[in-house]
């Protein structure tokens, strides 16, 4: 249905999370409970005391999820690549 997944950013207690659900199953709130779960792991059980996720300032529904789960947007920056377009970042470091 769909993956989410967790990086390590720029620090050793700092993670990026991505995610892309088959549009079959969108709309249903899974998407949103998944990312939710794995920013809960990441700042619990596996102690990141941060998570941000980078997405297009026109995704509208990326950027829905972002501030379904809590995440709050924290800044704007230029794509790193190679496609020059605009990127908003979110972040959050509560646990829900
Ligand atoms: C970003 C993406 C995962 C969001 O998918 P989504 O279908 O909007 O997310 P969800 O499955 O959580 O569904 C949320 C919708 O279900 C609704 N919903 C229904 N039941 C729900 C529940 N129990 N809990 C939460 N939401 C629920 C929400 O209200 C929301 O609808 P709305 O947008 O009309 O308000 C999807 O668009 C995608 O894969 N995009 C391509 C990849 C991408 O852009 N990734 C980000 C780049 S990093």
């Amino acid at each position: 249905m769909g993956e989410v997944g967790l990086t390590w950013a720029d620090s050793h207690d700092a993670a990026e999370i991505g995610y892309v659900f088959n549009p079959a199953y969108g709309g249903r709130g899974l998407a949103t409970e998944a990312v939710s779960g794995v920013i809960s792991a990441a700042l619990g059980a596996w102690g990141f005391a941060q998570v941000s996720a980078r997405t297009d300032v026109d995704n509208r529904t990326s950027r829905l999820l972002c501030e379904r789960v809590g995440m709050t947007l924290t800044a704007h920056s230029l794509s790193t690549d190679g496609r020059n377009v605009e990127e908003v970042t979110y972040t959050t470091s509560d646990v829900r």
